[in-house]
C-alpha cells in the first residue's frame, strides 16, 4: 500500500491525499513533492482546500494557457456550448466544423491542409504517425529525437525516450549541452537512411525536448531536419502539443523556428484545459487514412471544439501573445538575479513563457519545489515535479502580468533562502 504524501499544517488537504490513496492507483499520479490540493483558481492564482494562495508556475502543465476561469473563455465556451449535445460520435455539430475551419485557417500554412481531432496528446500523435505510415506503406521505419517525449501510449510511446520497443524507431541526436555542427546531424540521418535502405515513413520531433531538461535548439537544426525530409520524402511530424497557443511567443513553434512540418500536433493549450487534441497537416498525408481509421469516442467532442473556438476567441481578442513575448523580457531579469543570489542555480534555458531552471542536483530541485509551495505567509509559488530530475519548469499562464511575475520572485528569494 503507498503512503499519501503530507505536509504539516494542511488537514483538509492531509486527509483528502489519504482517501484518494485508498481508492486511486498511484500510476494515474505523476510524482511532485507537493502534491497540492486545489480548492479554486481564478487568473494565475491558485488556493489550496487550507486556505493558501499559490501563484501558478505550471498552468496545468502547459494547459491553461489563458490563465484558470479567463472570464472572456468562460463566456464565449458558455455561449457556444448552449444547448450543444455532449457527444459527437455518428452525429456532426456546427461547431466542429467551424473549430477545424478556424484552426486551419489560423495556422496560415501553404497548400491545402486538413485536420483530424483526438481526444489526448498522444492519441493525436499515434493518428499524425498512422497517417504519415499509411501514406508509405513500403516504409515502415520510424526516426524520433532521441530524449523526446510525446506521450505514453501506443506508438507515442513508442517514440519517446532514449530506447524503444518497437524495432522499427529509430532515435537521431538533438542539440543539448554541445552543438555539433549541421553537418553531424546530416551525416546521421544519411547513415540511417543508408543502413534501412531508405524505408523510412516519418520523423517527428519536438521544436524544443520539453521533458529533457528544457533544451532549446538553434533555428537551423529545425530548418535541416526539415529540408532533409523534403528530399527524402520523409513526413516531418512536429509536436506541437505542449508549445501550441502561444508558449514560445509565436501563437505556433513552427513560427518561431521558421519551419513548416508536414503535420503538426497540438494539444494540451489548445482548448485551455477541456480535453482536445488535433493533427493538422498535408490533406494528402491526413487523407491517406479512411473511414474508422481514426474515430473513437470522444474526438471532435462538441465541448471540447467549444473550447477550441473559444481559445482562438481569446487570442484574437487579447494580446496573449504579445503578453507572452512581453513578460519573457520581465521573467528573463527575474531569472538572472536568482541565479546571481542563489549558486544552486546552474542554468536557465527557455524561450517565450517555457523554461527550465537547472539546479545542482536532484535533491535540491525537490527542495526548491517544496519551499516555492511552502511560501512565506501563506502565499507560496506552485512548481510541477522536476523534470530530468533536476531540472524546474517554469510555464506560468501566458496572461500573467509583470506584477504577478514580481510576486512570485519576491516569494521564491525569500523562501529559496532556506535551502
Ligand atoms: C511534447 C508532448 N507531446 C505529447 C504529450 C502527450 O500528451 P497527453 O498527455 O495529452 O497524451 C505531452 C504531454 O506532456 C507532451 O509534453
Amino acid at each position: 500500500m503507498t503512503q499519501s504524501i503530507q505536509h504539516e499544517n494542511e488537514p483538509r488537504a492531509n486527509a483528502l491525499r489519504a482517501r484518494l490513496d485508498t481508492i486511486n492507483g498511484i500510476g494515474q499520479r505523476t510524482y511532485t513533492p507537493t502534491q497540492i490540493v486545489v480548492s479554486r483558481a481564478r487568473g494565475v492564482r491558485l488556493w489550496t482546500v487550507d486556505g493558501v494562495e499559490l501563484i501558478d508556475f505550471t498552468s496545468g502543465v502547459l494547459v491553461s494557457n489563458l490563465g484558470h476561469n479567463h472570464p472572456l473563455f468562460e463566456e464565449r465556451y458558455s455561449h457556444y456550448c448552449a444547448e450543444l449535445p455532449r457527444t459527437s460520435y455518428n452525429a456532426l455539430t456546427e461547431i466542429e466544423v467551424e473549430a477545424a475551419e478556424r484552426l486551419v485557417k489560423c495556422m496560415n500554412m501553404s497548400g491545402p491542409r486538413k485536420l483530424l481531432w483526438a481526444a489526448s496528446g498522444s492519441e493525436g500523435i499515434q493518428k499524425a504517425m498512422w497517417c504519415a505510415l499509411h501514406k508509405k506503406p513500403d516504409c515502415p521505419i520510424m526516426l524520433a529525437s532521441r530524449g523526446g517525449f510525446h506521450g505514453k501510449k501506443g506508438l507515442a510511446g513508442d517514440v519517446s525516450g532514449e530506447t524503444s520497443p518497437n524495432p522499427n524507431v529509430r532515435f537521431i541526436s538533438f542539440p543539448m549541452q554541445e552543438e555539433k555542427p549541421a553537418s553531424f546531424y546530416e551525416s546521421e540521418l544519411d547513415a540511417i537512411a543508408k543502413e534501412c535502405g531508405n524505408k523510412i515513413a516519418l520523423l517527428i520531433t519536438e521544436p524544443y525536448l520539453g521533458a529533457k531538461g528544457s533544451w532549446h535548439p538553434p533555428k537551423w537544426y529545425h530548418k535541416l531536419l526539415q529540408d532533409w525530409c523534403r528530399a527524402n520524402d520523409v513526413a516531418y511530424i512536429f509536436d506541437e502539443v505542449q508549445s501550441c497557443h502561444g508558449r514560445t511567443g509565436n501563437m505556433f513553434a513552427y513560427q518561431s523556428y521558421e519551419v513548416e512540418p508536414d503535420l503538426v500536433v497540438l494539444g494540451k493549450g489548445l482548448a485551455n484545459g477541456e480535453p482536445a487534441a488535433a493533427v493538422v497537416g498535408r490533406a494528402d498525408l491526413i487523407d491517406s487514412l479512411t473511414y474508422g481509421e481514426a474515430s473513437d469516442t470522444f474526438s471532435g467532442n462538441p465541448h471540447a471544439c467549444a473550447a477550441v473556438c473559444a481559445t482562438l476567441d481569446v487570442f484574437e481578442k487579447e494580446n496573449i501573445v504579445e503578453n507572452c513575448r512581453a513578460m519573457a523580457k520581465v521573467i528573463g531579469v527575474h531569472m538572472c538575479e536568482a541565479m546571481k543570489k542563489f549558486s544552486f542555480i546552474k542554468a536557465v534555458r527557455g524561450e517565450g513563457l517555457v523554461y527550465g531552471i537547472e539546479m545542482s542536483d536532484d535533491a535540491t530541485a525537490q527542495r526548491a519545489v517544496l519551499e516555492a509551495y511552502r511560501g512565506v505567509n501563506e502565499k507560496g509559488v506552485h512548481f510541477l515535479g522536476p523534470l530530468a530530475g533536476k531540472v524546474l519548469r517554469v510555464s506560468p499562464p501566458l496572461t500573467i502580468t509583470e506584477k504577478d511575475l514580481d510576486d512570485a520572485f519576491s516569494v521564491l528569494n525569500q523562501a529559496w533562502v532556506r535551502i
